[in-house]
């Protein structure tokens, strides 16, 4: 049987950046598995918050010249807000500044003491403030973080030392016992072969000669506690340890940490250890998501790289930001965050499937039945089959929830709309209205409470539109049970629910030529990285003989020599293609053109009569240099 009650948490985020792209995906899917497991009856509690100690976020002050504590009280309003903005519903809101937490940290540092957990000894380690870690000579690349490709400086200093090592044995085999406790399964392998080396102890103070933003040891007041210590345990203050014995046991343990990869080995060892030495028991589930590129690079503000996707918030409302986030990543993958991907599955899912089966329900409706719900009068096979549809995609959703599978549990609920969709075409309701108006009434009723229960199945992703499409069919408070509009509700009047996206001209035209289903030629940076783009030089190039438009070419690519044959013989003269540094698809499938073996394909720019060929300048590069 499944518990009554849900704890979920997201990393607390560090201030000291502007929130970006990544916090608000994290956050929003705590929020949207809260809003399902709040619908289907249990107690959820929902913790977010931020991380403010440490020196990132000192430095970040004394970069901007004020106080720590001050930059903290001016970046926890932008984080609120945001969550605001994206309509988060979290029941709790953590600053490691505060001192219900500060009152934890020591407490469990005194446990983790007492039990014999921590030693003095002198240390040197190589520093990264990124990460906020040391790293060893080992894991550097060419003497940089592996994370931040920055230079580290080597420390030597006299720090406080938590034994981690002591617990090794006893995750190893927590991990065997629990196989949800690490997910996905290759993060839970990743996490198991790095436990086949022999694990160190880990270094839990900072001497505050050296970083005073922090919260004091309790048995040495000459240092601070390591930032990841301390915010690693913002999610047993939340709950109530050592301040509501009660609570906390209802809440404890988690049941899901929901974190990104980049943050999975503090999650995944250093946190279980420091549990199993206060005497706590390990969180249920920790869930490592993949990252939001942009292009090749993980989506930071700090990077510079963004899109700016809150900015498509204003542009074209929350909710589907909401659903492009949710419905576009594999959970466990990275994905790619494109404006094109955006604006196709906006286009496709949204107006096209869910906001046009409204639009067609709602218009007819209006014109013949002058907008009061008609009766479903007798079903036939074809309502009941819609029925046990909406029935089975319900249970499937929920599976999927609980799963963390997000994407295909959207993608079922589409699906059962698409459904919806063909049997409205199957039945044309438009054409029933002539001759058979109870049959129209019938198949009218039976789509729109098919949308109904569409919309309950989608509130947690979009939970403003969907309330709209409720309002529409004045069913607000109803829950999941086939049949509950009333016949005879007056419809609401509505303005389009996800009015298209117009992609610009240029684009369409193409478009119509190639795929007339869709609206924009979009390919993911995956698909343009197979197309392999090289310099080469032309080393002799002759006419085809019988063939006006081709040129038969000898061309140099790197060490490799090949034979080409292009049709630029309007275009240009044998001869003054020679010693030129073109560019071609170095890795196009080879072909006979007229008999003649071609390998590969030059680029050239075309307009109307126009062509000139693509070149590269040949004093700065060799031929066989590739093209990104
Ligand atoms: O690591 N794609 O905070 P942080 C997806 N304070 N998710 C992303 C992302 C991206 N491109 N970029 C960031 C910290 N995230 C610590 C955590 S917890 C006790 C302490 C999300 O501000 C993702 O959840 O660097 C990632 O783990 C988190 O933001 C890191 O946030
Ligand atoms: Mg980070």
């Amino acid at each position: 049987m499944k518990a009554n009650k849900f704890y979920i948490t997201t990393p607390i985020y560090y201030v000291n950046d502007q929130p970006h792209i990544g916090h608000a995906y994290t956050t929003i899917l705590a929020d949207v598995l809260s809003r399902y497991h709040r619908a289907g009856g249990q107690e959820v509690f929902f913790l977010t918050g931020l991380d403010e100690h440490g020196q990132k976020v000192q430095q970040a002050a004394e970069e901007r010249g004020i106080s720590p504590k001050e930059h903290c009280d001016e970046m926890a309003p932008r984080f609120l807000q945001l969550w605001e903005k994206l309509h988060i519903r979290n029941d709790d809101f953590i600053r490691t500044t505060e001192t219900r937490h500060k009152k934890v940290v020591q407490s469990v540092l005194d446990k983790v003491y007492a039990a014999g957990d921590i030693y003095f000894d002198e240390y040197s380690g190589h520093y990264c403030v990124g990460c906020e870690r040391f790293y060893t000579e080992k894991e550097l690349e060419d003497g940089k973080c592996p994370q931040h490709q920055r230079e580290l400086k080597l420390i030597t200093e006299k720090n406080y030392f938590f034994k981690m090592s002591r617990y090794q044995q006893q995750l190893i085999d927590y991990i065997h016992e629990h196989p949800d406790f690490l997910q996905p399964t290759h993060r839970r392998n990743e996490i198991l072969g790095f436990l086949r080396q022999p694990l160190g102890d880990l270094c839990i103070s900072r001497p505050k000669s050296r970083l005073s933003w922090g919260i004091e040891l309790p048995f040495d007041k000459e240092y601070v506690t390591y930032v990841w210590f301390d915010a690693l345990l913002n999610y047993i203050t939340a709950p109530g340890y050592g301040s509501d014995e009660q609570a906390f046991k209802k809440w404890w343990p988690v049941d899901i940490h929901l974190i990104g990869k980049d943050i999975l080995m503090t999650h995944a060892i250093y946190w279980p250890t420091m549990l199993m030495s206060a005497g706590i028991d390990l969180p249920r589930t920790i869930f490592a998501h993949g990252w939001w590129l942009s292009g090749e690079s993980k989506m930071s503000k700090s990077l510079g790289n963004v899109v700016d996707p809150l900015a498509l918030i204003d542009q074209y409302g929350v909710d589907p930001v909401r659903y492009y986030l949710m419905r576009e990543m594999v959970l466990g993958q990275d994905a790619n965050f494109t404006m094109e991907s955006f604006i196709k599955r906006y286009n496709s899912d949204l107006a096209n499937d869910f906001g046009n089966l409204l639009s067609r329900v709602s218009r007819l409706i209006e014109r013949n039945f002058d907008g009061v719900l008609p009766d479903p009068g007798t079903v036939t096979d074809a309502e009941r089959k819609i029925r046990e549809d909406a029935l089975n995609m319900f249970v499937k959703v929920q599976e999927l929830i609980n799963a963390l599978r997000v994407n295909e549990a959207i993608e079922e609920t589409m699906q059962f709309i698409r459904g919806v969709n063909r049997y409205m075409e199957q039945q044309a309701p438009w054409k029933l209205v002539k001759s058979d108006l109870a049959a129209a009434g019938r198949v009218l009723y039976t789509a729109a409470e098919a949308l109904r229960i569409g919309a309950l199945l989608l509130q947690p992703v979009m939970p403003n539109r969907t309330k709209t499409v409720l309002e529409i069919l004045g069913a607000e408070n109803t829950g999941s049970t086939w049949g509950a509009l009333k016949p005879g509700t007056v419809l609401r009047k509505h303005t389009p629910l996800f009015p298209r996206i117009e992609v610009p001209k240029h684009v369409n035209k193409k478009q119509t030529k190639t795929k007339p289903d869709t609206d924009v030629n979009v390919i993911t940076y995956d698909e343009f990285k197979k197309i392999e783009l090289r310099t080469a030089e032309v080393l002799a190039a002759e006419k085809v003989a019988g063939a006006d438009r081709l040129l038969k070419l000898q061309i140099r690519v790197g060490e490799e020599q090949r034979q080409l044959v292009a049709g630029i013989a309007e275009y240009y003269r044998p001869e003054e293609l020679i010693g030129k540094m073109i560019v071609i698809v170095a890795n196009l499938k080879p072909a006979k053109i007229r008999g003649i073996e071609s390998n590969g394909m030059l680029l050239a720019a075309k307009k109307g009569e126009k062509l000139t060929l693509v070149t590269v300048d040949k004093s700065s590069i060799e031929s066989g240099a590739g093209i990104y």
